[in-house]
């Protein structure tokens, strides 16, 4: 299956209040015009990462995506590079990450946690790569049905992936799409590593215009070359090629309402009452470090020369591809790449986000439409740590949650062996929630996931620092 059915499947129901979706087919309309990564339209974030062009009202409705910087992001103990998705309004130069789910800080690594019957976490850079390198060092999660993952997704959906299945722990699932389309040939293991989670690894993807090569430790575990990879239907290459953001995260291929074959590729159905989560309180996998070298670009193909990437056509094939200078980051979550000063008031109040984040109290946006991907709009709540004062619209903080965790993931029941069905059905929590009980939180998750924090990152540091700490001692 690929990512982004399986995303739209777990966010399902949740996002039931009817939020528009989108397909390419099925282009969103224009007072909603973004598609965001799991399907939907909407506005604010719907329109920064993941906002898919070919199927949102028009390409501009997107905003630009920042391109690629050279860095090696590790993590302090606030967290203070992650933003939460409803904190960001895309100005890549306040946060390396932005968040959905629960990430928690512990002795120099971010924990992606996934807490009882929560759908996970997931981090996606703030900045694309368009070829280069990026290597990450981390310990993977463990159970059956618990799933890592650590990917670069375009927003047209080019894909390249690791994933790990908590029930085998000496192997790396890889695999690859073009614009989403799916390949299960495309899958291939690297095996024999000596036990994911309990000790680091680096995992490389080395991406250029004609090769991708996954490599394990400085080892090469498998190649792809582009020249085996001509479609003679569509003519032109079926082989990633656009801007994208690195992923990591932690999501539930074993929720018991996922499809058979996405619980079977996960190693079964998740065991809520498993050592992790008696332990902890979460499935966690455990992140030191993260370095992006962008593609060293001989010509326009590949390069980062400018500010930011945008498409000039629906094919999105890599000579679609504009490197230019148009800003990225909107005045407030009313915002769209039609109208990036949407909801921008005059007063000092606005200035709001000189830094970038959004400002709870100016960003709020008026109209109805959703604003948080995954959270769908008003009826998810309020916001998490208490600031209920606001509209519907914004909150999204605890919201967000949901379509990050699956997002992370969907993409395992790809693996061939799964026979590659989506996760057909819906899962039963809200994705609005990561941590309450899916039958509790269909409606508003705001209130009751908030202090835990569905998303407000100090709320979960704090929490996560003391199960961390207490899943060490006992390990
Ligand atoms: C996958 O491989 C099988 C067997 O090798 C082949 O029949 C099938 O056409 C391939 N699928 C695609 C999409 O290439
Ligand atoms: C990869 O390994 C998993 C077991 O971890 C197995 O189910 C799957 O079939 C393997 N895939 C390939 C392409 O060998
Ligand atoms: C080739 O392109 C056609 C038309 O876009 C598509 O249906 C098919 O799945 C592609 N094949 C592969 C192997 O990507
Ligand atoms: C797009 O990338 C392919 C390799 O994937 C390359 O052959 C082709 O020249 C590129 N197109 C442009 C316009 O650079
Ligand atoms: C918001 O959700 C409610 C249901 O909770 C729905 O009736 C309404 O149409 C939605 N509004 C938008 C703009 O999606
Ligand atoms: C939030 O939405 C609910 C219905 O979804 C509505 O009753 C309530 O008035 C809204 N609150 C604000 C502040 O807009
Ligand atoms: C959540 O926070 C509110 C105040 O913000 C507090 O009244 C409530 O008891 C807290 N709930 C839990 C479960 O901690």
């Amino acid at each position: 299956m690929l990512r982004s059915v399986a995303i739209a499947a777990l966010l399902g129901a949740a996002s039931a209040a009817a939020a528009t979706t989108c397909s390419l087919t099925n282009k969103c309309p224009e007072d909603a015009p973004c598609c965001s990564q799991y399907g939907e339209c909407g506005v604010g974030a719907y329109c920064l990462g993941g906002c898919d062009p070919r199927m949102s009202f028009s390409l501009d409705a997107c905003t630009p995506a920042p391109v690629c910087k050279s860095k090696t992001m590790t993590f302090d103990k606030d967290l203070s590079s992650i933003a939460d998705i409803s904190d960001y309004l895309g100005d890549p130069s306040t946060a390396d990450w932005m968040a959905q789910g629960e990430p928690a800080y512990f002795d120099g690594n971010v924990l992606l946690t996934m807490p009882k019957n929560s759908v996970g976490t997931v981090l996606a850079t703030t900045e694309y790569m368009w070829y280069g390198n990026v290597k990450a060092k981390f310990k993977t999660s463990r159970g059956r049905g618990v799933v890592t993952a650590f990917i670069l997704l375009s927003d047209v959906k080019d894909e390249i992936d690791y994933e790990f299945v908590g029930v085998d722990l000496g192997t790396a699932q890889t695999n690859w799409y073009f614009q989403g389309i799916p390949d299960y040939n495309n899958s291939g293991n690297i095996t024999k590593l000596s036990d994911t989670f309990n000790n680091y690894h680096t995992y490389e993807i080395n991406w250029t215009p004609d090769q991708i090569q996954w490599l394990v430790d400085g080892q090469v575990g498998r190649t792809v070359n582009r020249k085996d990879h001509w479609n003679a239907t569509s003519n032109q290459w079926s082989f990633p090629q656009t801007p994208a953001r690195v992923q990591i995260s932690i999501w539930p291929g074993g929720l018991a309402s996922n499809a058979q074959g996405t619980i079977d590729w996960a190693g079964g159905e998740i065991d809520w009452n498993a050592e992790d989560i008696q332990k902890n309180g979460y499935f966690y996998a455990t992140f030191e470090s993260v370095e992006v070298s962008c593609y060293k670009a001989t010509g326009e193909l590949g390069s980062s020369s400018g500010v930011s990437y945008t498409y000039d056509n629906i094919r999105a094939t890599n000579d679609t591809v504009v490197n230019g200078n148009k800003r990225t980051n909107l005045a407030t979550l009313e915002g769209t790449g039609l109208d990036m000063d949407a909801g921008k008031q005059d007063s000092s109040s606005s200035s709001a986000s000189p830094s970038g984040t959004a400002s709870k109290s100016a960003s709020k946006p008026k109209n109805t439409q959703a604003s948080i991907p995954g959270g769908s709009n008003g009826s998810s709540g309020t916001v998490p740590g208490g600031d209920n004062s606001g509209d519907n619209g914004s909150s999204g903080g605890s919201s967000g949650g949901s379509s990050g965790g699956s997002s992370g993931g969907s993409s395992g029941g790809s693996d061939g062996s799964s026979g590659g069905s989506a996760p057909a059905d819906t899962s039963g929590c809200s994705t609005s929630s990561f941590n309450q009980d899916c039958g509790s939180s269909s409606d508003s998750s705001g209130s009751k996931s908030g202090n835990k924090s569905a998303g407000s990152k100090t709320g979960v540091s704090v929490l996560a620092v003391g199960l961390a700490g207490a899943a060490l001692c006992l390990i």
